[in-house]
């Protein structure tokens, strides 16, 4: 049952947000033991402070001695945090894309992002709340950060239900899978690259037809949306995860590629935008871009998602921001 105690990292990190995915990725983080202390912070009252000591009380039974606190919109207790996860943000209900949410959760995001910023200069930031791709291009216009310390969570959880849908279909186990998913975070801007998927190097197109192919990929980009009908809001357990798992790489200075939203200024034919793309994810954020070279096809799909994020963001209008 009691599983030995491990000591943590040197760290500190707060989530912002203690509802599914922030209460979620929080408990990652604590379970991976990524940090000294963690804040989980919330504007309901009560809220976070609840939730932070149901997880302190799981510490015996999963061996961490992170220190976690909860409070109610108390940025004092953020300071010198080295990595924060923004997760405050209405979910989409059936029926809702991502997009729907962008006015409510811009105003929540540019507001949050300054309070962090005036408690922990030095932070790097994961943006988790949608719709993802703009809500970082906010963040990164709205406090003019450098781009390596704005990191939007979307590919990782993409590419993630990708590999989900390749294993069950080809039977075998997800960890032997490598596969991306790049372009925006939505159900119809991004795009599972599986010409490019393997199974241990093998392509897995080898495995597939057309057919069973334009499946897992359609599968895929609703993957979101198939969960939110279920559940009848969005999904927790797997965003929870990607957003620990990138902090996990900025802490341990992993150099984990990991597909994520960054700012482009001429990759992949992209200018003054933030959208998916493979990152390399290390100590100082976002360390390298790594611009492969898309098909034709693949290109179009790309400058077409591309668009589309575009004209989210010219909601905001934020390009001289
Ligand atoms: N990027 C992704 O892959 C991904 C995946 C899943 C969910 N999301 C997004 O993450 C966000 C959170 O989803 P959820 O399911 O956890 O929602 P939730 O409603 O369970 O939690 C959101 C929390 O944010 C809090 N909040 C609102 N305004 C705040 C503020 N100004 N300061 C601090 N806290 C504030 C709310 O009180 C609430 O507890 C949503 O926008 C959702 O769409 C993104």
């Amino acid at each position: 049952m009691f599983i030995p105690f491990l000591k943590c990292t040197d760290m500190k990190i707060s989530v912002i947000g203690a509802g599914a995915v922030g209460a979620t990725c929080a408990d990652n983080i604590a379970r991976r033991r990524l940090s000294r202390e963690l804040v989980l912070l919330d504007i309901k009252e009560g809220f976070a402070e609840g939730k932070a000591l149901d997880m302190t009380q799981t510490a015996a039974l999963h061996g961490f001695d992170t220190k976690i606190i909860g409070c109610t919109n108390d940025y004092a207790k953020t300071a010198g945090s080295d990595v924060v996860i923004i997760t405050s943000g209405m979910p989409r209900k059936p029926g809702m894309t991502r997009e729907e949410l962008i006015g409510t959760n811009a105003r929540i995001v540019e507001g949050v992002v300054k309070n962090v910023l005036e408690q922990s200069p030095d932070a790097i930031f994961v943006v988790i709340a949608n719709p993802m791709d703009t809500m970082t291009y906010l963040a990164l216009k709205s406090t003019g950060l450098p781009k390596n310390r704005v990191i939007g969570m979307g590919g990782a959880l993409d590419s993630a239900r990708f590999k989900c849908q390749l294993s069950q279909r080809l039977n075998c186990s997800p960890s032997d899978l490598n596969a991306v998913v790049i372009g925006g975070h939505g159900d119809t801007t991004m795009i599972p690259l599986i010409r490019h998927a393997t199974w241990n190097s093998v392509p897995v197109t080898q495995f597939l037809t057309k057919e069973e192919q334009d499946e897992i990929v359609a599968a895929t980009m609703v993957g979101g949306a198939t969960l939110t009908k279920l559940i009848g809001t969005s999904a927790w357990y797997a965003p929870g995860a990607a957003g620990a798992a990138i902090a996990a790489a900025i802490i341990g200075d992993e150099k984990r590629l990991i597909p994520s939203c960054t700012y482009l200024e001429g990759e992949y034919g992209q200018s003054d935008i933030c959208i998916g793309v493979p990152v390399v994810i290390g100590k100082n954020g976002i360390e390298k871009i790594i611009d492969f070279k898309l098909n034709e096809t693949e290109q179009a799909a790309f400058n077409k998602s591309a668009d589309a994020v575009r004209s989210m963001n010219n909601v905001l209008n934020l390009a001289n921001a």
